[in-house]
């Protein structure tokens, strides 16, 4: 145990104030636009029903081991990414910088997501979408240019909703783990309470079960496609707010005797029964347009903005009572769905940088907002939507596969899962066992090598949405390619002296 560091004695960071706070912020972050946009397109296209089987197993095997594994980091070293990194393996801050670079990218533009969402519910109660809810998500709110070439000029109703959301998000942060474990106490009740009755509004409408045979009919055959378990695996990564550094830095927050293992099975399957809900919900919703319009749901349905800005304003101006209201509800929802996710990925930016400078946290956290507010305005343009898509499509594809693999084989294979399987079982009420060291060190790993591989491939053969190669150079391999030499340059940085002596809570002194 010689590497591991001494015990830090200054100043101990924010906790959290209440266990709860520590779980709702934790299943804010996870809970986000992901569970309503992607999973129930995700679900539907492998295999329906039969998916739940591989998104289970891959919750079981890769989802709540690998939280575990994040949760025991963070609280272990008391640090951010990057410094728990740091205390774990010399030379690895890295990695814990690559996850936060990733995360600080994947902010950007999600609040312009957000600023859509401000911008719809502007238009809630008067249905200002009109008839033609596509024409007008692209042409008179993005005002959509022909192609990524021509940005156009700044999309100033988009900028002012961008505006918004981070002064939203700068408030929410502002005092760290105080403010957060206050505004969660809202942020995560209140999306699913409007969930809740957006899925019985859902229910009540003709044609509700023609969408939920379609959502959950099993194809048993699916499970035979590799490919449906990848799926599971992706989605399970992405919506657990995985290899971001995210869980790492709220894990950093907990009191000394904290149960780990339990706190990442609530989370996990709190999330998982939010994307159960959205997928009813959603389903349930798309069957009554499908039967409206006489089509089939396939012929309705969309995933990504199509789905939420498009096909779910269709369905909006065709209820039979208080659509508007209806409208205000979904939006606000999406706007609360959101907000945690995106401050929980600005946090883990600002805690990196207050552990790594020994900086307060004030001037931190503004100037990271403000950068993340610049750069999202590239998405804020006319030709915003193209590069959001092809940045959200690389960074995903390879930022986070890439952090999540190099972070199983610094901790799994260099550090030790055994020494983190053990430090997690300390406090927690039921303990895990050798087949954790396993998941860790082989199973997730070879999971990720296998989706790398096979994601690389297809990204190498056909280029990703059509888009013309420079604009893939540069807004795909480029942000991804910057992201990793900013890791390294970060890691570089002459860090805070007491942050780089100093190690976490427990230290591997008392353990
Ligand atoms: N998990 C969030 C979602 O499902 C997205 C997210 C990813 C949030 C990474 C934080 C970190 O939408």
């Amino acid at each position: 145990m010689s590497d591991e560091p001494k015990l830090l004695e200054s100043g101990p960071p924010a906790k959290w104030n209440r266990r709860s706070a520590f779980i709702l912020a934790a299943i804010g972050s996870a809970v986000g636009l992901g569970n309503v946009w992607r999973f129930p397109f995700v679900c539907y296209e492998n295999g329906g029903g039969a998916f739940l089987i591989p998104y289970l197993v891959a919750i079981i095997t890769a989802g709540i081991p690998l939280m575990i594994l994040e949760f025991s980091l963070g609280h272990k070293m008391a640090s951010g990414a990057p410094i728990s990194f740091a205390k774990a393996r010399k030379n690895s801050e890295w990695v814990g910088w690559l996850m936060v670079m990733v995360g600080f990218v994947i902010t950007a533009y999600y609040a312009v997501i957000m600023s859509w969402c401000f911008n719809y519910l502007f238009h809630s109660f008067s249905l200002g979408w009109g008839n033609d809810p596509g024409a007008f998500f692209t042409d008179k709110l993005l005002h959509l240019s022909s192609g990524p070439g021509e940005l156009g000029g700044l999309n100033w109703p988009l900028v002012a909703g961008l505006a918004l959301t981070w002064i939203w998000i700068y408030f929410c942060i502002r005092k760290g783990a105080k403010s957060v474990g206050k505004v969660v106490l809202v942020t995560v009740p209140l999306p699913w309470l409007l969930l809740l009755i957006l899925a019985v509004r859902g229910w009540t409408l003709d044609g509700a079960n023609v969408g939920l045979n379609f959502f959950l009919n099993p194809d048993w055959s699916k499970l035979l496609d590799p490919g449906v378990w990848l799926a599971a695996y992706g989605q399970v990564f992405f919506s657990f707010s995985l290899a971001f550094g995210v869980m790492i830095t709220y894990a950093s927050y907990l009191p000394r005797k904290s149960d780990i293992n339990n706190n990442a099975v609530i989370i996990g399957l709190s999330d998982a029964a939010t994307s159960f809900l959205a997928g009813i919900t959603v389903f349930s919703t798309l069957g009554f347009l499908a039967v409206g319009s006489h089509h089939t749901v396939a012929g309705v349905m969309e995933s990504g903005p199509g789905l939420v800005f498009a096909v779910y304003p269709t369905i909006l101006n065709q209820l039979p009572f208080w659509p508007g209201f209806f409208a205000a509800i979904f939006f606000i929802m999406l706007l609360t769905l959101g907000i945690d996710s995106a401050f929980s990925l600005v946090e883990a930016t600002s805690e990196a940088w207050v552990n790594k400078l020994g900086l307060k946290r004030k001037p931190v956290v503004i100037t990271v907002c403000v950068l993340a507010f610049a750069f999202g305005l590239l998405f804020a343009t006319d030709g915003g939507l193209y590069w959001l898509d092809i940045v959200d499509n690389f960074i995903n594809k390879f930022g986070l596969i890439l952090g999540g693999l190099f972070e199983c084989i610094v901790l799994g294979w260099l550090y030790g899962a055994r020494k983190l399987r053990e430090y997690a079982n300390r406090y927690s009420e039921f303990k895990i066992g050798r087949w954790w060291d396993f998941l860790i060190k082989f199973f997730t790993p070879a999971i990720l090598v296998v989706t790398f591989g096979m994601d690389l491939v297809k990204t190498i053969t056909e280029p990703y949405g059509g888009y013309p190669d420079w604009a893939l150079f540069v807004g795909g391999w480029g942000v991804v390619a910057l992201v990793f030499m900013l890791s390294f340059v970060f890691m570089r940085i002459r860090a805070n002296k007491n942050q780089a002596l100093a190690g976490g809570q427990g230290g591997g002194t008392d353990g």
